[in-house]
């Protein structure tokens, strides 16, 4: 049996510990929702304020070059690829993660228009996050491809020999569950199919290994683990063997070889840098350069090995609190329990009250969030731990919230059960 004792001397020996300082965290807030927008870094509100008073203030015009705003996609992509197992050069931070996809699933179905014309399938995931499912929908729709959903994994073999391209979500935004992205990449290649990553629940969260595990597109996200702040820009990733090999439909000018000599005609920049549109959002890639700051302060304490065996520990540690606690209130796991099929977040299902529980934590100060349940699973409370900024002291008091909740029935209060459009 866990004790609070117990997580207060894991925080005493947790060799990251000293990185919550790098965060501006409410007083009174445990906060469980790094996976949707992740905590601010203390430095960002100087950082952003610099840039705004002295950069665009002051040099005005000139900061392009004088503050290098040109090439920060490129600069933030360089250190972000260590995180990710990819090489500088070969990722960019530039527009949505939506965006993004259009641009690589593109390029892909370009690639699979050339060597494997017959394949007409794009698959996925029904249980993958909306916007990629409608991002594939709308361009198979107009290349003349068809997506099919499969309902579990397993479903995916027989359909590899006519597909196209295999797009996954390398862990799942609602069940937390992790794809073995090396082995459904080699069998999506094995099949002739190539294989796209979104990485939006996985950048900064778990270890990652683009080109070791034989991925041949990427996108991710930067406002969660990433703590770039609400909107944050996204990152794109193409494996060199493709890069140089198309231009991607959304040919702007900041994807030119030479954007300032203002041709009429369009060269594609060499490589990844192709993958950018139109002008940058300074002011939100310098709060992205902030959080990234946060995630590559873990470097020298052992980086993402470190992150993620906290993050286990952390999850671990939760799954096993509620089942001691809260047994008997009608709480299941949806998260695997398999370290090697889990990624840094937890999520329960409960046939009641789901959202008005998550809203009754709030309350309390203790942050997670809700996603509504489908044919195949009741309603959600799902929980993500970030563990640059949680502790086990941490864990330990947001089971005792949940705990209180259910025990007192509180949940059922009519101002926790008020939907608001923000889920
Ligand atoms: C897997 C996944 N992809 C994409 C997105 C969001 O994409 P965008 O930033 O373009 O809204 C999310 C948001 O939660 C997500 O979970």
């Amino acid at each position: 049996m866990t004790t609070l004792q117990d997580c207060r001397a894991r925080d005493a020996a947790d060799p990251l510990r000293a990185l919550r300082d790098l965060f501006t965290i409410p007083a009174g807030v445990i906060y469980l929702d790094g996976n949707s927008l992740g905590v601010m870094p203390a430095a960002a509100p100087a950082r952003i304020a610099a840039a705004v008073r002295e950069e665009w203030g002051t040099q005005l015009i000139r900061a392009w070059n004088a503050s290098g705003w040109f090439d920060l996609p490129q600069r933030l992509g360089d250190r972000l690829a260590r995180l990710v197992g990819a090489q500088p050069g070969e990722l960019v931070c530039t527009d949505s993660t939506s965006v993004n996809l259009f641009k690589v699933l593109s390029a892909a179905l370009k690639i699979a228009a050339e060597d494997a014309p017959q394949r007409r399938l794009v698959v996925s995931e029904r249980s993958n996050f909306p916007t990629d499912l409608y991002i594939a929908e709308g361009l198979c729709r107009e290349r003349g491809y068809r997506l099919q959903l499969v309902d579990a994994p397993e479903q995916i073999a027989a359909l590899l020999p006519e597909t196209a391209v295999l797009m996954l979500t390398h862990v799942n935004y609602r069940t937390g569950a992790m794809h073995d992205m090396a082995a459904m990449s080699a069998a999506a290649h094995a099949a002739g199919a190539l294989a796209v990553w979104d990485l939006a629940h996985s950048a900064g969260a778990v270890p990652v290994d683009l080109n070791g595990g034989g991925a041949d597109f990427a996108v991710g996200c930067g406002y969660k683990y990433l703590n770039g702040g609400p909107g944050a820009p996204a990152f794109v990733w193409v494996h060199p063997r493709h890069a140089q090999r198309f231009w991607q439909p959304l040919s702007g000018w900041w994807g030119h070889a030479a954007p300032f000599a203002f041709t009429p005609d369009y060269q594609p920049a060499p490589g990844i840098a192709r993958y950018l549109c139109g002008t940058q959002p300074i002011l939100s890639l310098t709060g992205l350069e902030c959080g990234l700051d946060t995630v590559l302060a873990a470097e020298p304490l052992g980086g993402m090995a470190a992150l993620r065996a906290k993050s286990l520990a952390l999850t671990d540690l939760f799954i096993a609190l509620v089942e001691e606690r809260c047994a008997g209130h009608g709480l299941e796991l949806v998260t695997p329990r398999a370290h090697a099929q889990r990624g840094s977040q937890v999520c329960l299902s409960r046939s009641e009250g789901a959202y008005a529980i998550v809203q009754a934590l709030i309350a309390r100060g203790v942050i997670g969030d809700y996603r509504a349940g489908d044919a195949q699973m009741p309603d959600i409370l799902r929980f993500g731990f970030t563990p640059l900024y949680l502790g086990f002291e941490d864990v330990w008091n947001a089971v005792e919230h949940l705990c209180e909740v259910l025990a007192s029935e509180e949940w059922r209060r009519s101002e926790f059960n008020a939907k608001h459009a923000v889920t």
